[in-house]
């Protein structure tokens, strides 16, 4: 019996059907962005990049290369570890703040390109938690509207919104994306619980200003380089490590289980200390926390996936396993999932 249903998790009577994740994948580009890199472009170091953030390099997109590249990418990694017709497919989600256009979905090229016929696509926007956001929505739909299979996509091109003027945030952000084939489970099997929270009033933390409908582009706000993420990192780190253990308990609660339960936490990956917070207050050894923050950098709504999908590859992951998924970020919004491998 596993742990979940031995605990009676969230696939009780009152639900229909149970979903889970069927497989996972992820693509970043090619070209790497070292901290000695960033020593050449503004004034910080490698000492200071590390000590406070654990970032060592970051992969950076091409001229031209798009979030929709990306998510092609991770998406037909994915897609090649499962034995489904893609056809079978009846969503496109992608979870993203960098969409290709500000519109169409960047779901729409991504649906055209992997040849999807019969399948609706929309994109998820909600920084670093899109991801967890993205399986809720998935994981409702298979059990609700019996969607057979969704492809849920955390895609991000943050370096192309990123100010390289401005230490504060350059160091922090890297590209990449992420995928998952979300199907139909057993009930009380694979994703068992999500717990999701936004507090608008801190929504101001974190913003791109420029280039929507409160302020259209202009050739002043572009001098003005309001057209680039602004954040004001210490108090989103101060958010973050207060939120993160209510969310977490949340939805380990909602599935029947308890921190000790868990046996990987990947959370989302902007900075060793937030992670290694969070690993502390569940009295979580290294070999139960994913961290790859040091190679990735902060890839935003990707960085979940992403580090999913590495963890898989590094056999850190078997049947039965306990996955508490934590994602923090613009909104500002919290989101948790627990995952039966
Ligand atoms: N190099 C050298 N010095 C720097 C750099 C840099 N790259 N950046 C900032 N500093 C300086 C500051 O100017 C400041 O100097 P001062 O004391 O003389 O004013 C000093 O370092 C300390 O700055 P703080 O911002 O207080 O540093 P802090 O310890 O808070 O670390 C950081 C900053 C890494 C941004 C941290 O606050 C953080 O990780 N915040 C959370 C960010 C996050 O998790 N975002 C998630 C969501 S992202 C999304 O949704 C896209």
């Amino acid at each position: 019996m596993s742990k979940a249903s031995a605990t009676g998790g969230e696939g009780g009577a009152d639900t229909v059907g149970g979903s889970r994740i069927v497989a996972i994948g992820s693509h970043v580009p090619e070209k790497v962005l070292t901290n000695a890199d960033l020593e050449q472009m503004v004034d910080t170091t490698d000492e200071w990049i590390v000590s406070h953030t654990g970032i060592r390099e970051r992969h950076i997109a091409s001229d031209g290369e798009a979030t929709s590249d990306l998510s092609i990418a991770a998406a037909r990694r994915a897609l090649e570890k499962c034995d489904i017709d893609p056809q079978q497919i009846g969503l496109v989600i992608v979870a993203t703040v960098t969409p290709d256009e500000p519109f169409p979905a960047t779901a729409s090229f991504v649906q055209h390109a992997l040849g999807l016929q019969r399948c609706a696509a929309f994109d998820v926007i909600n920084g670093c938690t899109g991801f967890i956001y993205g399986l809720a929505l998935a994981s409702s739909l298979i059990r609700t509207r019996q969607e057979q299979y969704v492809l849920v996509i955390a895609a991000e091109t943050l370096s192309k919104i990123t100010d390289w003027q401005d230490r504060s945030t350059c160091v922090l952000f890297g590209d990449g994306a992420g995928a998952a084939v979300v199907g139909p489970a057993e009930p009380g099997t694979g994703i068992l619980a999500v717990e999701w929270s936004t507090n608008g009033s801190a929504a101001h933390l974190l913003n791109l200003p420029a280039g929507g409908s409160r302020r259209p582009i202009t050739h002043e706000l572009i001098d003005q380089r309001q057209h680039y993420i602004k954040m004001q990192g210490h108090e989103v780190f101060k958010l973050a490590v207060r939120g993160i253990p209510e969310i977490s308990l949340g939805a380990l609660h909602k599935a029947g289980l308890t921190p000790q339960d868990v046996d990987l936490l990947v959370m989302h990956q902007a900075n060793q200390r937030i992670i290694d917070a969070a690993a502390k207050r569940f009295d979580l050894p290294p070999e139960k926390v994913a961290v790859n923050v040091d190679r990735y950098g902060n890839t935003s709504a990707a960085s979940i996936p992403i580090a999913l999908a590495e963890a898989e590859q590094q056999g850190r992951l078997k049947p039965g396993d306990i996955v508490l998924m934590v994602g923090f970020g613009a909104g500002f919004s919290l989101g948790a999932a627990v995952v039966e491998w």
